[in-house]
C-alpha cells in the first residue's frame, strides 16, 4: 500500500545490505514514519515483544527474518545448534497468542533440519518466500471478501458501513491487511464504503487503521470502543470485518480484546460478523478456543497510562490513581457460533470444522 503516494510494505530486506532487515517502528505512527534496522535475532525479538511491529501475520514474518539473522550470526561467530535453538525459543517466547509466530519459526527450523552448505542464504530466501506469500494471501483475501461488500452495496442506497476493531491492516501483515483488504478492494472498485474505526484501547491500534485508510483515501470515522453497539442498534453498521491472531479448526476466533463484545452486539442486531485471516492464523491442533488459546496479558501500565503526541513528540501521561491495580488482557475469544463467516485466501467458509477443513483438506489429519 502507499504512504504519501509511495508504495510501502511493513517489512523488507535492506536494498543495499541483505544482512539488515527493515521495519516501520509502529509505536511512532500515525505521527512519525520511522524506519528501524534489525541486525540481530535479539533486535527482532525486541521489535516483536515491544510492539515496534505487531499484528499476527507480521509477527510471523518478523520471526522468520529473526531466524535468518540468527543463522547469519551463527555462521559469523561459529555458534552451535544449541545456541540456534535458544534463539528460536527467544523469538517464540515474545508473544503468546498469535499462532503465526510459532508457525513461521517452525518453517525456518524445518529448513535448518534439511542441512545444506549455505543455510543462512537459504534462510533468507525462505523468509522472503514467507513475506511474499503473506502479501499474496492478503491480496486474495481482499478479492474474495470484496464480493460480500458488493452484495450489500447492491441492495442499499449510500455507502456500506463497515465496522472494524484493532488494526488488521497492511501494517499488521506485509501488505493489504486481512480485514482491510476487502475494504481496499471495494474502494478501488468504486463501491461506496465508509469504515467505523474503533480506537482499540489500551494501545489504540485504531490510530494505525485510521492512518492507513486516510493514506488510501477511504472514508472513515474513529469511534471509542464502546460506541459499536449503539451504532448497530441504530442501523448504522452493515457488516463487521475483523482480523484474527489465532483461529481454531472449529472456528473459534482469538482477536484483540473487545472483539467478542462486538460479535455479541452484531449477533443481537442481525449484522454479519466476518473474520478475515490467512491459513497461517489457523491453529490446526486446537478444538476449543476458549479453553485452549493462550491469552497474552501485558503490563498494567498500558491501561493506566496513555501515549500520545504533544508539542511535536511522543508523551506518556497517567490516567488513573497510581495505587489502583489494573489488568491488561490483550485478546479475547469469539466463539464460532457468533461468526458469520471466515474470509480466507482460498475463499469464504463458515466458522465450523466441516466448512474449514473443506477449504483446507490437507490439514484434516492433524485435526
Ligand atoms: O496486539 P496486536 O496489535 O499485535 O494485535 C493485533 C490484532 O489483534 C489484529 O486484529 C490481528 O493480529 C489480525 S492482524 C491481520
Amino acid at each position: 500500500m502507499k504512504v504519501n503516494g509511495i508504495p510501502r510494505q511493513s517489512i523488507w530486506v535492506h536494498p543495499q545490505n541483505p544482512e539488515i532487515i527493515q521495519i516501520i517502528d509502529q509505536r511512532q505512527l500515525p505521527h512519525e514514519f520511522v524506519v528501524e534496522d534489525l541486525r540481530t535475532p535479539e533486535d527482532a525479538a525486541v521489535a516483536i515483544r515491544e510492539m515496534h511491529v505487531r499484528g499476527a501475520p507480521l509477527i510471523g514474518v518478523t520471526a522468520a527474518y529473526g531466524m535468518y539473522l540468527a543463522l547469519l550470526q551463527m555462521s559469523r561467530e561459529g555458534r552451535n545448534a544449541a545456541w540456534l535453538a535458544s534463539q528460536a525459543k527467544m523469538l517464540g517466547d515474545t508473544r503468546p497468542t498469535a499462532v503465526n509466530l510459532q508457525w513461521a519459526i517452525e518453517r525456518m527450523l524445518d529448513l535448518v533440519a534439511t542441512g545444506g552448505p549455505n543455510l543462512s542464504q537459504m534462510a533468507l530466501q525462505k523468509a522472503i518466500e514467507i513475506e511474499r506469500e503473506d502479501a499474496g494471501f492478503c491480496k486474495s483475501i481482499g478479492e474474495n471478501g470484496v464480493k460480500l461488500i458488493a452484495e450489500i452495496a447492491a441492495r442499499k442506497d449510500g455507502p456500506v458501513n463497515i465496522l472494524t476493531h484493532c488494526n488488521a491492516g497492511w501494517l499488521a501483515t506485509v501488505d493489504w491487511g486481512t480485514a482491510t483488504s476487502p475494504i481496499y478492494h471495494a474502494y478501488d472498485a468504486g463501491i461506496p464504503i465508509h469504515v467505523w474505526v474503533e480506537e482499540t484501547r489500551p494501545r489504540n491500534q485504531g490510530g494505525l487503521t485510521a492512518w492507513e485508510l486516510g493514506q488510501h483515501g477511504v472514508p472513515h470515522t474513529v469511534i471509542v470502543d464502546n460506541t459499536g453497539g449503539h451504532l448497530m442498534q441504530h442501523g448504522m453498521v452493515d457488516m463487521c470485518i475483523v482480523g484474527s491472531d489465532r483461529t481454531t479448526y472449529t472456528g473459534d476466533v482469538a482477536n484483540k480484546i473487545g472483539t467478542y463484545l462486538k460479535a455479541l452486539a452484531a449477533h443481537d442486531n442481525g449484522i454479519p460478523f466476518y473474520v478475515a485471516l490467512p491459513f497461517s492464523t489457523f491453529d490446526w491442533t486446537l478444538r476449543d478456543g476458549l479453553k485452549e488459546i493462550p491469552i497474552e496479558t501485558r503490563t498494567p501500565d498500558e491501561v493506566k497510562q496513555i501515549r500520545g503526541w504533544a508539542d511535536g513528540k511522543m508523551t506518556t501521561v497517567d490516567l488513573f490513581p497510581a495505587s489502583s491495580p489494573a489488568v491488561n488482557y490483550g485478546f479475547d475469544v469469539t466463539p464460532a457460533r457468533l461468526v458469520t463467516g471466515l474470509i480466507t485466501e482460498r475463499g469464504i467458509c463458515e466458522a465450523n470444522e466441516r466448512s474449514i477443513l473443506n477449504l483446507y483438506p490437507e490439514y484434516a489429519p492433524f485435526a
